[in-house]
């Protein structure tokens, strides 16, 4: 008998369900006998108790089913330790609910903060597996988490539709991409998508060299520039800025978003007309793609084998297409964040996209 903890925790994702379907199945094909414990809105439900035994059935007909089951909610790891309104010190009550319902092990399904969270309990003694989820594919050990091919192909859709009626209508068109600190869900849709500039966190950008590509664009009578920018795209002049001084500029920051001030600086700059796009929450949403649902499957089997084998302490990722078991010491703390100097950087200039460095 195996009693088996799940919980999917901070931003949804596409492929959650498919993910814990493709656990339950493997599990259920391989074990006799297995309890399923499904916490509810994430590490919420494990510090208050708030569970649901499950079945099998539960899990059927959920692979194509965008969103998830168990409900998620974001509990910031800095907080973990802090007690909350009641006094109640978290750490000990995930401790004491897992211990409660006697559970061999506990499948945490989440980005990087969820991971680092689930690495502490790890050092607490909890028999843990993490599931790599993010849209923004920057989790360091893996070479790919589920929701990021799904989020790819949105926002690709997203600025194919731009295509058209920048085109028509002559204009420079920013669509901002979700992506705070790393830009690998822009990159990729960027270049899918055809942009003409792409923006990233690891790249700063001055606003010199995006007019400096636009007008070259008009001088070879293109009408139009599409720009594909992060959520955390940053100009140089902020990069070199200390976390105070930054924390101090932003205090006074007029703009809903980054891209609201460089359309605002480029309308100034060259006098053309330039329009927002966000397709924000929609790049979580829906259906998870094929290749999302064949990588969750994948994920999934390999994580009912390590429950199975009593491996745990392990994120289970993708590395060069096989499925591994990396050490939550590894990875957890880390980020993935785009190589400057990597190879579909130099591609991606080579072919005339500007980066704005
Ligand atoms: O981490 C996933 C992510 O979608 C980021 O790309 C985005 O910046 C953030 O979450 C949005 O968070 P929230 O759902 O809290 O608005």
């Amino acid at each position: 008998m195996k009693r088996i903890g799940m919980l999917t925790s901070g931003g949804d994702c596409q492929a959650l369900n498919a993910t814990m379907r493709g656990i339950v199945k493997g599990v259920c094909n391989a074990l006799d006998e297995v309890e399923l414990y499904g916490f509810e809105e994430g590490y919420k439900g494990l510090i208050y108790g708030n569970y649901r035994m499950l079945t099998p059935r539960d899990f059927s007909g959920i692979l194509t089913k965008g969103g998830t089951i168990l409900g998620s909610s974001r509990q910031p790891f800095k907080m973990m330790r802090v007690p909350d309104e009641n006094g109640l010190d978290k750490v000990e009550a995930m401790k004491h609910t897992y211990h409660k319902l006697r559970l061999d092990c506990l499948v945490i399904l989440g980005g990087n903060g969820t991971q680092k969270t689930a690495n502490l309990l790890r050092e607490e003694g909890l028999n843990i597996i993490h599931m790599p989820k993010t849209i923004d594919n920057d989790i360091w050990g893996t070479d790919m988490t589920f929701g990021f091919q799904s989020a790819v192909d949105i926002a690709t859709d997203c600025i194919d539709c731009i295509h058209t009626t920048a085109a028509s209508h002559g204009r420079v068109f920013i669509v901002e991409v979700m992506g705070h600190k790393v830009g690998q869900l822009t990159l990729h849709a960027g270049i899918a998508g055809g942009a003409d500039i792409i923006l990233i966190p690891e790249i700063p950008y001055s606003i010199d060299s995006i007019c400096k590509a636009i007008e070259a664009r008009n001088k070879q009578k293109k009408g139009f520039t599409i720009l594909a920018v992060a959520e955390g795209a940053i100009p140089k002049e902020r990069a070199e800025m200390s976390k105070k001084d930054l924390k101090k500029f932003m205090e006074t920051y007029k703009y809903p978003t980054v891209s609201y001030e460089i359309a605002d600086q480029l309308t100034k700059r060259l006098g053309t007309e330039v329009r927002v796009t966000v397709p924000g929450h929609t790049q979580r949403g829906g259906s998870p793609c094929p290749y999302d649902r064949v990588l969750s499957t994948r994920l999934g089997a390999a994580a009912a084998q390590a429950i199975v084998d009593d491996a745990y302490g392990c994120m289970i990722g993708i590395v060069n297409g096989e499925c591994q078991r990396i050490p939550l010491e590894e990875s957890a703390g880390k980020l993935k964040f785009v190589d400057p100097n990597s190879s579909i950087i130099s591609e991606a200039k080579m072919i005339g996209i500007s980066f704005g460095d």
